[in-house]
């Protein structure tokens, strides 16, 4: 059992939980600027992130990558747009049944195309997301 799969059956990681509660960013322009407290936080409690900005259809899902370097994945799966959920090996949609490695790459369909991977810096207290 890696960290990840620590974290997620520790904090709990049955969907709609109160630790589950997106964490709040804000969208400007392309950009989706996090603290880095809330969300470093967060991430020490269950393993990952769904981050929500007014302006963003679905929330992004964020986790730790290497040392201090973080992953920001859609969590919009490329099927039809359902909103995919962490699980212990994967991420999981409830609609049809596809699933992605925690890097966004299929794992199963019907979805064919990996979950959009975006870039990710932190600068002064806050996770800077490019939405290309
Ligand atoms: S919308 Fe995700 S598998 Fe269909």
């Amino acid at each position: 059992m890696d960290r990840r799969q620590f974290l997620f059956l520790a904090g709990g990681g049955l969907w709609g939980c109160a630790a589950n509660l997106p964490v709040r960013g804000r969208l400007e322009g392309r950009v989706v600027q996090v603290e880095l407290g809330e969300l470093g936080a967060t991430i020490a409690a269950q393993g990952y992130a769904l981050v929500q900005a007014e302006g963003l259809s679905q929330p992004l899902l964020i986790h730790q990558e290497g040392e201090g370097g973080y992953l920001a994945l859609s969590a919009a799966c490329t099927h039809l747009g359902c909103q995919v959920r962490p699980a212990r090996q994967a991420l999981v949609c409830p609609c049809h049944g596809s699933s992605f490695s925690w890097e966004g790459e299929v794992l199963r369909g019907p979805a064919q195309q990996p979950l959009p991977r975006y870039r990710a810096a932190a600068r002064g207290g806050v996770l800077e997301i490019t939405i290309d």
